[in-house]
């Protein structure tokens, strides 16, 4: 076949500040994912892109050309309306669990493809395993049959959804290429449009926990997914969320799920609940399901029956008790006043390294292990109170895990420590 296009011509386009048309954006994509353009080729392409930004238009082109790559689910065979949700990444981001199932209490359909953590960040699929039996893997009926029945599904993205990104991600993942909005951006919604969700609302975390450190970085990467998924007719709206603490009270796969299900049963930690109701509200309303106030299905025990149903679909057996670490080591306050820091990422990197979290994909993740916390930024403390728990069912990992937390947390003698706002701001409409 003769190739249209060179790769070298293209990367010394956007080397050289250029634009990439549409024709030569789908090229590019098609030719990688054929192996025409070598590793060698994308990488130095995904570095011009890094560095020298892309234009509107060639992101939504560059989504659709990796959209191309692969299937597109359709789900217009349901009766309900379709809503998805997705988070840019966290520590104790357990949201979807409590959230999908509520969303689907209104009578709208949640079809949730997630991932696995890498790193200081939880991966849903990872949580849910902890539940005795939870299968991951459905093939795209199944996932339509739950769907049908239920009205929430949480599994895995199969091979053939936007095969482009897989061969990208794992690439920009070794080459330095990551945070690049563009490329985030393009990732993210490739697999969500590719997904088949009719409406989408992102949480996209803001902090030293998350992927965008500050609110200026997180407002440019939620307007360019929000304009992606509008264009490509999937209705689309971004919350910019704190993660500068970490959220809830756990981070851990079974002590995230045991949360949730506390929030499900209308308790858990204020801040989960506050940011389940926000988004739900938000996911209802892009479908036309206003006048109702979610709050009320977690305490009434609606979203809970749906998400008993959503595990048992999968296998899941909610009778059995969910694993518990071997071994606790307690952290207290080392004196009495105000906590003035509590820093996320410390927190995710200490549950990493007590084995909630893998180093390499191919690693397998402890379901007990991770950290629980009694405190959150502005509340006052005794000195010798109790302020993190450390669970792992391998006792060695204590050390390196409190070495992760030496600076993580500031008490203040200054009682004016103020508590931050949970939601920073919205992007669309
Ligand atoms: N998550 C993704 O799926 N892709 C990225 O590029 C970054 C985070």
């Amino acid at each position: 076949m003769i190739e249209p296009f060179s790769a070298v011509d293209l990367i010394a386009t956007k080397r050289d500040f250029g634009q990439l048309s549409t024709a030569e954006i789908n090229w590019m994509i098609d030719a990688y994912v054929r192996g025409v353009v070598a590793d060698e080729q994308m990488s130095a392409m995904a570095m011009a892109i890094l560095l020298n930004g892309m234009q509107m238009r060639e992101i939504v082109d560059w989504t659709q050309a990796m959209i191309n790559s692969g299937e597109r689910l359709d789900f217009s065979s349901l009766a309900l309306p379709t809503v998805d949700k997705h988070s840019t990444g966290g520590v104790g981001d357990m949201i979807t669990l409590p959230l999908a199932p509520l969303v689907a209490s209104y009578g709208a359909a949640v079809p949730q493809l997630s991932g696995r953590g890498l790193g200081h960040t939880g991966g849903t699929l990872d949580k849910l395993e902890s539940i005795p039996g939870w299968q991951a893997n459905l093939t795209n009926a199944e996932m339509l049959a739950v769907l049908q029945q239920v009205g929430a599904v949480v599994c895995a993205a199969g091979a053939g959804l936007a095969p482009a990104d897989k061969k990208l991600y794992a690439l920009r993942d070794v080459t330095g290429t990551v945070p690049a909005i563009p490329l985030i951006a393009s990732s993210i919604m490739s697999k969500k449009i590719a997904e088949g969700t009719s409406a989408l609302v992102l949480d996209v975390k803001v902090g030293s926990g998350a992927f965008m450190k500050t609110l200026e970085q997180a407002t440019e990467l939620a307007k360019t997914m929000v304009e992606i998924g509008n264009a490509a007719g999937v209705k689309t709206k971004a919350l910019l969320t704190n993660m500068a603490q970490p959220l809830g009270r756990a981070a851990g796969n079974a002590l995230e799920v045991n949360q949730a299900i506390e929030v499900l049963n209308g308790g858990g930690p204020a801040d989960v609940v506050a940011l389940t109701v926000e988004l739900a509200t938000e996911m209802l309303q892009l479908v036309g399901i206003t006048g109702v106030n979610p709050a009320e299905n977690l305490n009434n025990g609606k979203a809970l029956a749906k998400w008993e149903a959503m595990i048992k679909a999968q296998h899941g057996d909610l009778t059995k008790p969910l694993a518990k670490a071997k071994f606790t080591h307690q952290l207290t306050a080392p004196k009495t006043g105000v906590i003035s820091k509590f820093d996320a990422l410390a927190v995710g990197i200490a549950a990493w390294r007590l084995g909630a979290g893998r180093s390499r994909k191919e690693d397998a993740v402890q379901a007990a292990a991770g950290v629980t916390w009694e405190i959150e930024l502005g509340a006052a403390i005794s000195a010798g109170a109790p302020i993190l728990t450390l669970h792992s069912d391998d006792e060695a990992r204590f050390e390196l895990a409190i070495a992760a937390l030496s600076d993580a947390i500031e008490i203040s003698e200054n009682q004016s420590v103020t508590k931050p706002d949970l939601i920073l701001g919205r992007i669309g409409a």
